[in-house]
């Protein structure tokens, strides 16, 4: 048989799961003709009957999808991350052809791209990753798109990627984001910073329930006013969406009934992980982690809870908890809590892109992040005209407009943060958000005292304010 013949489809999808699938019907919406893979029949069936009106088809023979496909082959992967990914590409690798053109879109770990990239380099195949956020909506109707590494296969995919990808003032949420494995990383770094503002939207709502006696409708409706202002986002939004949601079979709220147990993939504790290797503060991140393991210790949790003395357990607090605090305030504190979430992040992305090579471009990457992506708000575009009026910002806090802003909050924030504290409610993200912008603009730290330590019962040695070189001191002999 010539494949050429049967040889009709521009890319192709492999893994038809629910990002898979909507995304190869945005691209077939966008005028491209595909085909998908998925060894499941059920999920080939569920493509083919959603996607019935397109010129698409699905496969469960790899053989039959690989031979349908235009030369060079161009195939997306959407597979969960990690093993998987191996697996699947060692079972395409014989059935592909020198200059084919393999994107993996999940949520891998920065570290196997460039592995798999280099593998697959070296046996003249194209492969690059590319972070897709935006979850079911975004990869059906425009998710944001970061992919890095291989820039000749980049420029291949590229019409079809700005197509399917979100606009936002006709721009597409697409961009070459650098070398290497730096889609990625981009995207893990997106992810950090998603697990940041979901936590500061839950101490938020910790604030208002616990400390304020606030009910879920009051919540929703002033989550819809700050999504109108300055705090405009898409999770502002689904946060009001969940605190209005009734349960069709209950009639309760279903917020209400829901474990407080948080899950996670991955993502949120790689980029933590990676910040302690790349040496970049990023507290409000690692709060965000730690509270979601924190989370999962559900039993030690009531058990302590029940033990304290006042045996005030959470709910008990509640009614004696009264924090004075204006809905302005809570307004100031999130924002200023919400830039440190991005600056910190960026601060992250900056340092890799030093240490890695990646050459990033801040203002494209806040450029592709302001549509289709779960870190969408309109903060980004301030992001995105600071670091267009100076690229090698050293810092977000270093751009006047936005040090102006955190300026003007910080007042309501450190009321927010001390009150709720003071209240019993534990509010780490935004207790770590108040501990670094003290410490980021602290000009001497004291971490002169650290260093005399280290000194004193290591000789780890020092250096001086007042003269060049490595110092030790003989601390014991020398006493006042
Ligand atoms: C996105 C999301 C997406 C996914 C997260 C969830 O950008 O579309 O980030 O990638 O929803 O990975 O992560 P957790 O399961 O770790 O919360």
């Amino acid at each position: 048989m010539n494949d050429n013949v049967n040889a009709s489809f521009q890319f192709g999808m492999i893994g038809l799961g629910t990002m898979g699938r909507n995304l190869l019907l945005n691209m077939a919406d966008n005028g491209f003709s595909v085909s998908g893979f998925d060894k499941n029949e059920k999920m080939v069936q569920l493509l083919e009957s959603e996607g019935a009106e397109h010129h698409l088809k699905g496969y469960t023979d790899i053989h039959l999808f690989i031979a349908a496909l235009q030369r060079p082959r161009k195939l997306i992967l959407l597979v969960p991350a990690g093993p998987i990914v191996d697996s699947v590409i060692a079972e395409l690798e014989p059935l592909l052809e020198q200059g084919d053109i393999l994107i993996d879109s999940g949520n891998s770990y920065f570290g196997d791209t460039a592995r798999r990239a280099d593998a697959l380099h070296q046996k003249g195949f194209h492969f690059f990753g590319m972070g897709i956020s935006g979850g079911e909506e975004g990869a059906r109707f425009g998710p944001s798109l970061m992919p890095g590494g291989d820039k000749e296969a980049y420029q291949a995919v590229k019409p079809m990627l700005e197509a399917v990808s979100a606009k936002v003032n006709g721009a597409p949420c697409v961009s070459y984001i650098g070398p290497g494995a730096s889609g990625h990383f981009v995207k893990m770094t997106h992810n950090g910073i998603e697990y940041a503002i979901m936590e500061l939207l839950a101490e938020t709502y910790d604030i208002l329930k616990n400390g304020m006696g606030y009910d879920n409708n009051q919540m929703a409706a002033l989550f819809e006013k700050w999504n109108t202002g300055r705090l405009n986002a898409f999770l502002m939004e689904i946060t009001a969406e969940v605190f209005r949601f009734r349960d069709e079979e209950t009639g309760a709220m279903l917020l209400d009934q829901i474990k407080d147990e948080a899950r996670s993939k991955g993502t949120g504790k790689w980029t933590s992980q990676i910040a302690m290797d790349l040496e970049v503060p990023i507290p409000v991140i690692d709060a965000a982690v730690s509270q979601r393991n924190l989370s999962k210790l559900k039993g030690l949790r009531v058990g302590l809870s029940a033990s304290r003395e006042d045996s005030a357990s959470r709910e008990g607090r509640t009614a004696s908890t009264h924090l004075d605090l204006r809905d302005d305030e809570l307004e100031a504190a999130f924002f200023f809590a919400m830039v440190s979430a991005y600056a910190q992040g960026i601060h992250l992305l900056a340092e890799a892109s030093s240490q890695y090579g990646y050459q990033l471009q801040m203002a494209e990457i806040a450029k592709i992040w302001r549509g289709g992506c779960i870190i969408r708000a309109s903060f980004l575009e301030d992001i995105y005209q600071a670091y267009l009026r100076q690229a090698d910002l050293a810092h977000l806090f270093a751009d006047r407009d936005i040090a102006q802003k955190l300026e003007k909050s910080l007042a309501a924030a450190k009321k927010v943060i001390t009150q709720s504290l003071q209240g019993g409610l534990g509010i780490p993200a935004f207790a770590a958000t108040l501990a670094y912008y003290e410490s980021i603009h602290t000009a001497r730290m004291s971490s002169n005292l650290t260093q005399a330590q280290r000194d004193l019962f290591g000789a780890h040695t020092f250096e001086r304010l007042d003269r060049e070189g490595i110092f030790h001191a003989h601390w014991k002999t020398n006493q006042a």
